[in-house]
């Protein structure tokens, strides 16, 4: 097929050209109804954002150029079936548990998954067996379960409905997902992936290998994250001797927009353009530039650039604080000359290099060297030790989704909610792992890290403070 081709992106440019009279949504009209300060931004976007007029096809029951675009990326990632998600990895990972279990179905998962993966588990209604991940002192972050972890989960509940794996971490750690996924499939299950970080790894090599290509039954990807695709664009792949795919199909047109937006899915069929038409040289050019920027980074007193593995994404660039500096001396000599990390924890700040060329040397030379000018040498900070966050390698909630629906909750302090269960969850956002989990027992350890984490000002997706706990009875 021609990669070079953009079938969805090319019907829209010529849609557009026709200058058409709009009797429909959307009520901006092609662009011609807006403010006229915010017009200059929007215009040519909005001349795109149209809606299922005859010929444009419907992404719900694809027929032409959606349907093409599709083909396109599932021969591109090398699926069997590519599904356009408008509504993110999160829409993603929804429809691919409500489509493999059902109320009270069991389902093995990794216990440090992404929010929208514990949304799915409450939605189905499922029992979730939790896997717990390994603590990794030389990264000081907990990463994947072990293959003794996975295999002994499915061994005690071979009657699981699937088993849930992130592949790879937020920082771009894999793990060899091979082994697992062919130990699991001797059960008959099968094996759901949330591949977020991962959608370039169809690039192949210097990239770690996407679990699509390593047996995974679906693989949901984030095409925004990492490749040119505008944000809530993702990827839903499926390669699966389970016949997954209209369940997947039901669930999704149940979970998205009914009026899924044409920029989102036009930059879905471009991003798979962009992915599959980089030469080698292209991707030389990507990783000299990561060393530069790592080689920049290093200059910097007050941090240590963690060093790469077989089994790291190179676009991933983490950096430790040194323990008599703070964070935030870092962040705001980056911020001083405009620069953002994706995310900051108490004491590492994730950044993550596009799949190009880095453009803005200069400011980031002139950060480091500001940052080196004002390094001040802080009291030594207190860490704590969170390797004991989850003690029991296999774990189960204390409630069934049921019995919580069936009870009522509190608002406490969280140092009066220890030994409690959970009735929301506290999740650090960025990254959205949920620290404390909705219908888990709250444990000293888990206080002490969330209390650590708002003295060192991570943000926590809450409504309030505290945290609610289930009436007892
Ligand atoms: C591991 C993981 N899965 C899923 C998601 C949700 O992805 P999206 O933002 O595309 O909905 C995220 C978002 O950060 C993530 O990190």
């Amino acid at each position: 097929m021609d990669q070079s081709s953009t079938p969805l992106f090319s019907l829209l440019d010529k849609f557009a050209m026709k200058h058409s009279t709009s009797f429909h949504v959307p009520g901006h009209k092609n662009g011609e109804i807006f403010l006229e300060f915010a017009s200059s931004y929007f215009q040519q976007v909005l001349k795109l954002d149209v809606t299922e007029l005859p010929g444009l096809d419907d992404l719900h029951a694809p027929t032409g150029a959606i349907q093409e675009a599709e083909q396109l990326a599932a021969d591109f990632f090398k699926s069997n079936h590519t599904f356009f998600l408008v509504g993110g990895s999160t829409a993603g990972n929804l429809a691919m548990i409500m489509a493999c279990v059902q109320s009270g179905d069991k389902v093995i998962v990794q216990r440090n998954s992404h929010k929208s993966i514990m949304h799915g588990l409450e939605l189905s209604g499922a029992k979730p067996i939790f896997i717990a991940p390994e603590f990794d002192k030389e990264v000081g972050r907990f990463t994947s379960p072990s293959y003794e972890t996975v295999v002994s989960a499915v061994q005690k509940h071979s009657d699981a409905k699937a088993v849930i794996l992130t592949y790879p971490d937020y920082f771009g750690r894999t793990y060899d997902i091979k082994r697992m996924i062919e130990s699991i499939h001797h059960y008959h299950i099968p094996v759901l992936v949330d591949e977020a970080h991962g959608v370039h790894f169809s690039l192949g090599d210097p990239f770690p290998t996407s679990s699509l290509q390593l047996g995974a039954d679906i693989v949901v990807q984030s095409a925004h994250k990492t490749a040119p695709a505008m944000t809530q664009s993702s990827y839903l792949h499926i390669n699966s001797a389970f016949n997954l795919k209209d369940k997947v199909a039901y669930y999704l047109q149940m979970l998205q927009s009914s009026s899924p937006s044409y920029p989102l899915m036009a930059s879905l069929d471009i991003a798979r353009s962009y992915l599959a038409t980089r030469t080698d040289k292209d991707i030389e050019k990507i990783i000299s530039s990561v060393f530069k920027v790592r080689e920049i980074l290093g200059r910097c007193e007050g941090l240590d650039v963690l060093p790469l593995t077989g089994k790291d994404d190179m676009l991933k660039i983490t950096l430790h604080v040194k323990p008599s500096y703070s964070v935030q001396q870092i962040i705001l000599g980056l911020e001083e000359f405009h620069i953002y990390p994706e995310l900051t924890t108490d004491r590492q700040l994730l950044l993550i290099h596009g799949l190009a060329p880095f453009e803005h040397f200069i400011p980031l030379e002139k950060a480091v060297k500001r940052i080196n000018e004002r390094l001040k040498k802080d009291i030594i900070h207190a860490t704590i030790d969170i390797s004991k966050l989850f003690p029991e390698p296999i774990s189960e909630l204390a409630l069934t989704y049921q019995q919580m629906n069936e009870l009522t909750y509190t608002n406490v302090a969280l140092d009066r909610g220890l030994g409690n269960i959970a009735a929301e969850s506290i999740i650090p956002y960025p990254p959205g792992i949920p620290l404390i989990l909705k219908g888990e027992k709250i444990t000293k350890t888990q206080a002490m890290t969330v209390n650590h984490l708002l003295k060192q000002g991570v943000t926590i997706q809450q409504r309030t403070k505290g945290i609610k706990i289930y009436n007892k009875g």
